[in-house]
């Protein structure tokens, strides 16, 4: 098959919800479709159990099964779909929001009877800061929730994005009858069942017509005519360029536990996702259909478990063809490398592949040479863009307890803080070490693996730190004044980048106000 067809046919996208929307439920209901799993229970017995959030080592074990499922990669009719598994552990979201820069769309899974939710509008930031294509998937229709006008109206005013129903309920909870399929004009009974793997269908072209009535009763039936032309009167056509620019996300209604609407979704989105699409490198943009291979790290995954100290990095092809053992260049330190076994991965397998093209995500064991964002390429001395790190939320200095293994120490916070597990700053005078991560657990795991795998012992001292915020000015010297006035708040990260450290929403409003040369980033790249 040629490069160009490889491309066209691939769909890579993320699946993303608050916690508990139905997220694990519908990936695993994709899989069936795809043929890619036998059996409900495969990807669900993966998942990072919701009750081991204090226990960490409990978690990192769950943490490495779940590896296998972190990509799922199926061929459904003549697609190649991957579907990139996002966290949902709240702890573990800068890993998500990672993860949705190597994708080229996403399925936002809402919760119909929760509505929007606290991680819902983060990762929707995440995914409007890049413009990334969205389908809503409102979930669990067989429970009572949220009346749908309701519902679509919170979601456009909370998560600023423009919705467009593909798809209507009939009822809800006990009196949930199917959803009406606005783009086919076909009704779709909905019956209980958790096994069968397609919805009934009816087709009735014209809403006035009997066939309606008799299959979902008078009151029912002149309620969605009703809905509909409301609907109809409402909202504008269906606009796939807007879909594709991020501006416009469509809506679908079901329940991903009994399957219902799950087939519906698929088949909307291999028809209108976007295939994989041209990046941009500090120098130029590069397209997916260039012959010379390039990909980028957007996760690395270390196995903690000292019997199987491995790490694994996701590499996202973004052109060309990958190879097995082909020699590229890792640009960042100017290096070759070549990999013998790279791995792609299939809910709960992992098996050695030959090539990968653009949109795969592929699996190379490494031994401590990738950060994330590393590039590689045939040759080029390029640098991918758009993996930024997020402003963490809890902050920590790092105090060391052994004084004989400070090189050890140093080591250990550099490498860990590569892999992406947390960010580090630095404040003068003192050399002080900052931690900034988005949860709790990550100051363990970073004082369970210095001890372990570096032999240094530290504590961690809490900070009053509200946000870091990277700054910039068009104007050098009000810049350098600023850092210097407020020298006191002034960290840099690891690439020596200045970073205000703001003690409260209060005090970050007020400094703005006074520095008004100064741009203030809650992400590194601007
Ligand atoms: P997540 O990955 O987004 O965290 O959610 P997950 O799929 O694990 O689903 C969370 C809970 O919601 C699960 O129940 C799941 O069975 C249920 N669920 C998913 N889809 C539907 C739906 O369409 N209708 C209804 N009524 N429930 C749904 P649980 O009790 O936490 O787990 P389990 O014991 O059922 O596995």
């Amino acid at each position: 098959m040629s490069l160009q067809k490889e491309i066209e046919r691939r769909r890579t996208f993320g699946i993303i919800s608050h916690p508990d929307a139905g997220k694990t439920t519908l990936t695993e209901k994709l899989l069936l479709f795809g043929g890619a799993i036998q059996t409900a229970g495969a990807v669900k017995n993966n998942k990072i159990r919701k009750t081991a959030t204090s226990d960490f080592m409990e978690i990192e074990k769950q943490r490495g099964i779940s590896v296998a499922t972190s990509v799922m990669g199926f061929d459904y009719k003549d697609y190649k779909i991957n579907i990139l598994d996002t966290p949902g552990h709240k702890d573990f979201a800068e890993d998500t929001y990672r993860t949705l820069t190597a994708v080229d769309s996403v399925i936002l899974v809402i919760d119909s009877t929760k509505g929007v939710e606290e991680q819902t509008r983060k990762l929707m930031e995440v995914c409007r800061m890049r413009h990334t294509p969205v389908i809503i998937f409102i979930n669990k229709l067989d429970r009572e929730g949220i009346d749908p006008f309701i519902l679509l109206e919170e979601v456009e005013s909370e998560l600023s994005i423009h919705t467009r129903p593909l798809s209507w309920p009939i009822g809800m909870g006990n009196e949930f009858q199917g959803v009406y399929d606005l783009l086919n004009r076909q009704l779709r009974m909905f019956s209980p069942n958790k096994t069968s793997i397609a919805d009934e269908v009816s087709m009735i072209h014209e809403l006035n017509s009997k066939v309606l009535t008799e299959e979902i009763g008078n009151d029912a039936a002149a309620k969605l005519r009703e809905d509909v032309e409301l609907i109809e009167g409402v909202y504008e056509c269906f606009d796939e360029s807007l879909y594709r620019e991020g501006y416009l996300a469509p809506v679908f209604f079901g329940s991903a536990i009994n399957n219902f609407g799950v087939q519906e979704l698929l088949e909307t989105f291999i028809r209108i996702s976007p295939s994989p699409k041209a990046r941009e490198t500090e120098k130029r943009e590069i397209k997916p259909d260039e012959n010379s291979f390039s990909g980028f790290v957007f996760k690395i995954h270390a196995n903690i478990d000292p019997n199987h100290r491995n790490r694994i990095a996701f590499c996202r092809v973004v052109s060309g063809r990958f190879e097995r053992n082909k020699f590229y260049t890792h640009t960042r330190l100017g290096k070759k490398v070549r990999f013998s076994g790279p791995t792609s991965f299939m809910a709960g397998d992992k098996s050695v592949i030959e090539e990968a093209f653009p949109g795969d995500v592929v699996g190379l064991y490494d031994t401590g040479t990738f950060k994330i964002g590393d590039t590689l390429t045939e040759g080029e001395d390029i640098f991918f863009q758009g993996i930024p790190s997020f402003s963490p939320e809890m902050f920590r200095q790092v105090v060391n307890r052994t004084p004989e293994k400070t090189k050890q120490l140093e080591k250990g916070i550099r490498q860990l803080t590569d892999e992406g597990i947390a960010q580090l700053f630095v404040k003068q005078p003192g050399n002080i070490k900052v931690i900034g991560t988005v949860g709790e657990l990550q100051f363990d795991v970073i004082k369970f693996r210095l001890l372990h795998e570096y032999g240094a012992s530290c504590d961690f001292q809490p900070m009053n730190y509200y946000k870091a915020c990277w700054i910039t000015s068009d104007d050098n010297k009000a810049l350098a004044a600023f850092i210097s006035a407020r020298g006191h708040h002034i960290a840099y990260d690891k690439s020596e980048r200045p970073v205000f450290m703001a003690e409260s929403e209060w005090m970050l409003k007020t400094t703005r106000q006074a520095y008004p040369d100064i741009e203030f980033h809650f992400t590194s790249e601007f």
